[in-house]
């Protein structure tokens, strides 16, 4: 039997990497791993039992929260809170960010934004969901209460990001700068362990993601683009195929391994685009960017965008960096003018 690494020993051995670490990004992903399988326990049951359906509230986006969205999101704020090596976190789930006022974790260097449950409209139908994380290094003083400014920071300024997906198999795939893992649940024994070392995305892909039912109410460069994607080319190897399974984690995920492109542009709808900059864009796009791939919102680099509200959206493209270029000289040429 060739060797098991389990993301535990995986954690340590990198922390060996940075000599100077005092081990708390090292505690605070190994938290998240310990969150992810109390999720994951509750995903794989969620047929059963009270745990499916609407939560019959609403968050401050006006989305209907499901059982499983705040299930998840007390999980994860437990083990931060418990974890005291994050001074305040940022959710989907909250109107506002929670600054911790335990004086351990005051003492924490770190603070998380994170998408407890992505892609929840897809739990009661037993599709693949996930969880979503952006960890930064906290502006404010060390001791002091978690601020605004805390969580308003570019992408560029992650020290690790990673999602989760609860699928046909469960895995953590993240990075903190240096290339991008992923690990595989074993539930017999209940550790990740690492299947994807050093993860690549494909330069080029024959997937495009994008929820064409609303391609009508999209500008268009998008429309422009959809039509490349669907034109006949022998030597691009077009038409490319549609794939679309509504839960961002998901699409991300096959687009990273075999090559592809998502797209949620802005709609009549949504014209900033649907989704979160903080905790859905950014960290998918460090590692896309980990991975040699690309993301921005049709003209500028995700990571580079300046964030000023908690729950600020933005248009996004992620994926293969050919395609992704491709689509951006779309946005360019038919949608010259950047709203
Ligand atoms: P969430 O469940 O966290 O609110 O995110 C849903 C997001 C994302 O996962 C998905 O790609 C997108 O919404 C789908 O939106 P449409 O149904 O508008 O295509
Ligand atoms: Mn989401
Ligand atoms: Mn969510």
């Amino acid at each position: 039997m060739s060797k098991i690494t389990t993301l535990s020993e995986f954690i340590i051995e990198r922390q060996a990497d940075f000599p100077y670490a005092s081990g708390d990004l090292s505690r605070l992903l190994s938290d998240i791993g310990i969150a992810s399988k109390i999720v994951n326990q509750q995903v794989n049951k969620a047929g059963l039992g009270d745990i499916l359906g609407a939560q019959g509230s609403t968050n401050v986006q006006g989305e209907d929260q499901q059982k499983l969205d705040v299930y998840a999101d007390e999980t994860f704020i437990r083990a931060f809170r418990n974890g005291g090596m994050v001074c305040g976190i940022g959710s989907e789930e909250n109107d506002k960010y929670v600054a911790f006022e335990k004086p351990l974790c005051k003492k924490g260097k770190y603070v998380v934004l994170f998408d407890p449950l992505d892609g929840s409209s897809n739990i009661d139908v037993n599709v693949s969901i996930g969880t979503i994380f952006s960890i930064f290094r906290r502006t404010s003083s060390v001791g002091d209460r978690a601020d605004v400014n805390d969580f308003l920071q570019k992408g560029v300024k992650q020290v690790a990001a990673g999602y989760v997906i609860y699928g046909s198999s469960t895995m953590l795939v993240y990075t903190t700068g240096y290339g991008v893992n992923g690990f595989t649940l074993e539930p017999s024994i209940g550790e990740y362990c690492l299947s994807h070392p050093n993860m690549k995305i494909p330069e080029d892909g024959q997937v495009y993601s994008i929820n064409e039912g609303h391609l009508n109410s999209m500008g268009e460069g998008v429309k422009a683009y959809v039509d490349y994607c669907k034109a006949s080319d022998a030597k691009s190897n077009r038409p490319y195929s549609a794939r679309y399974i509504g839960s961002l984690v998901a699409d991300f995920h096959r687009n990273l391994i075999k090559g592809g492109i998502y797209i949620y542009p802005a709609t009549k709808k949504a014209p900033e685009g649907k989704l979160r900059l903080l905790y859905e864009c950014s960290p998918l796009a460090f590692i896309v960017e980990q991975a040699g791939g690309k993301a921005s919102d049709g003209y500028r680099r995700i990571m580079e965008i300046q964030p000023s509200e908690l729950h600020q959206r933005v248009p996004y493209f992620i994926g293969s960096t050919n395609m992704v270029e491709k689509a951006e000289a779309f946005m360019r040429k038919f949608e010259p003018v950047e709203a």
